[in-house]
């Protein structure tokens, strides 16, 4: 291998987190971003409330902390890009280096999600100037419906909101993530959690604040649905930015000492709060209102600015919301392409700058896809059935581009890159070097190695074939 092909990776290896606090910080960067405040509501909303909260907050404690614990482990010990990483290690357990694939398919999965996150981030950026001139401003639902309405039907102003996204994202990556990135998270986190809570207080004086509580927590579950499982499992994925290589990634900058398995359980409590912070202010805005939980992506979109538009320093409060809302997708968005961006400078032997242009580029391409599903290209849609003499078992139901993108991703490619992350660990990494890695107590050393050698793959496996309709099916055999 040519020397300046492996200068950058090495310098990534030796570089490392200030502290164990800033690893923390930079990974809930990462995991906290529009999947908890844009996202969990408007599934949330979609799957019918508190069952599909419980079901995903059990996922984040049996799937996603194990995985979580399981990434950062794989990403620290092979210390570079996830492709390289996943032969590395497979090398040095004697297995075979097709185990690189894992990396190519998180390369690919962070690639997809962010030409639709960034079209949504792009609403978000959108929404800055909008709240900054008071334009909701005493809006009634109808009014702020319709200026949702006629924002994601302009393809052209979508298009300008995602470019700027786009180019703010790359050009943090092509500096370099680490210089900026600690700094940012470290002041603005904190920030987002205060206006939560002040948005909270709104919420309770909204007087349905009751009903938004026990729509989240109190589960009822007659209203969830196979899918509503499978899309439950993949935003655990999703929010806790799990099975593409991206906490890979940030592991490897992660030094010797720190506990992994303490810092993965603060990055999911504090992005599980969040999310849970977003819901409690959002559904006793939707029941105050008179609006439809189930309103689909622009559930946010509807709701906030219908609170801001109707409080005292709403204007302000409002502006200060969507741009903390951009820099929560920012820190996140920056992680996306991260490992495509470390896995090209290394195969193509392209300076960082170059690389950053490139895939840039490429994903403002391909972001065009979700813009134009929002307006011009909204009727192409696509359905997806499985069907069989003892019934249809529907897989996508007249989904646009950007729903089929955010199923592949989060559904099956997170699951897949999750589940083959478990796998990994679990059953092929030698234990000694698990138990090197974790050095926790024997106890927990063997609560972890059960919950990523069966719980986590076994459940990803049945919510897969249950989507798929073949739980149902064998069901239907045997009977
Ligand atoms: N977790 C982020 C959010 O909730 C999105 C994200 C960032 C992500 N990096 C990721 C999702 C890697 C999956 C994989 O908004």
């Amino acid at each position: 291998m040519p020397d300046s092909a492996s200068v950058d990776t090495y310098a990534v290896k030796k570089e490392q987190w200030s502290s164990r606090f800033t690893f923390i910080l930079a990974a809930t960067g990462s995991a906290v971003g529009l999947g908890n405040i844009w996202k969990f509501p408007y599934i949330t909303g979609e799957n019918g409330g508190g069952a599909f909260v419980l079901i995903y907050l059990f996922c984040i404690a049996a799937i996603g902390i194990p995985i979580m614990m399981a990434e950062i482990m794989l990403g620290r010990r092979g210390g570079h890009d996830p492709v390289t990483t996943m032969k590395l290690l497979a090398k040095e357990s004697g297995h075979s280096s097709s185990w690189g694939i894992l990396g190519w398919l998180g390369v690919i999965a962070g690639f997809l999600i962010l030409s639709y996150y960034s079209v949504i981030a792009g609403w978000a950026l959108a929404y800055v100037p909008m709240m900054s001139l008071g334009n909701f401003s005493g809006l009634d639902a109808q009014e702020v419906n319709a200026v949702f309405g006629e924002l994601v039907s302009n393809p052209i102003t979508l298009m300008i909101w995602h470019s700027l996204f786009i180019i703010m994202t790359m050009f943090v990556v092509a500096r370099g993530v680490r210089g900026g990135l600690e700094k940012a998270v470290t002041y603005l986190m904190p920030l987002l959690f205060m206006l939560l809570i002040i948005l909270i207080l709104y919420a309770i004086g909204t007087g349905a604040f009751q009903q938004g509580l026990s729509y989240l927590f109190n589960p009822d579950f007659s209203k969830i649905t196979t899918e509503g499982v499978l899309s439950a499992m993949g935003h655990a994925f999703f929010t806790l930015s799990l099975g593409m290589g991206a906490i890979m990634v940030y592991g490897s900058y992660l030094p010797k000492k720190t506990s992994i398995a303490q810092a993965s359980i603060a990055v999911a409590m504090m992005d599980t709060l969040v999310a849970l912070l977003a819901g409690m202010v959002i559904f006793p805005i939707v029941f105050a209102n008179g609006l439809e939980p189930g309103a689909g992506p622009g559930l946010i979109f509807k709701t906030l600015p219908l609170a801001f538009g109707n409080m005292s320093y709403g204007t302000l409060f409002g502006t200060l919301f969507f741009i903390l809302l951009v820099f929560a997708a920012w820190t996140s968005s920056i992680s996306l392409i991260e490992p495509a961006v470390t896995w090209s400078m290394k195969t193509f032997q392209l300076s960082r700058i170059k690389t950053s242009v490139i895939l840039g580029l490429l994903v403002w391409l391909m972001g065009l896809m979700t813009v134009f599903s929002f307006n011009l290209a909204s009727d192409f849609t696509i359905s997806t059935s499985i069907s069989t003499q003892y019934g249809e078992f529907v897989i996508l139901k007249d989904a646009t581009a950007f729903d089929f993108l955010d199923y592949l991703t989060s559904n099956i490619m997170l699951p897949l890159g999750g589940l083959m992350i478990a796998i990994y660990a679990g059953w092929l990494m030698k234990k000694e070097f698990s138990a090197e890695e974790l050095k926790i107590n024997p106890l927990w050393f063997s609560i972890w190695l059960f919950l990523v050698r069966y719980i986590a793959p076994l459940m990803v496996i049945i919510v897969f074939l249950n989507a798929l309709g073949i739980v149902a099916f064998v069901r239907h055999i045997i009977n």
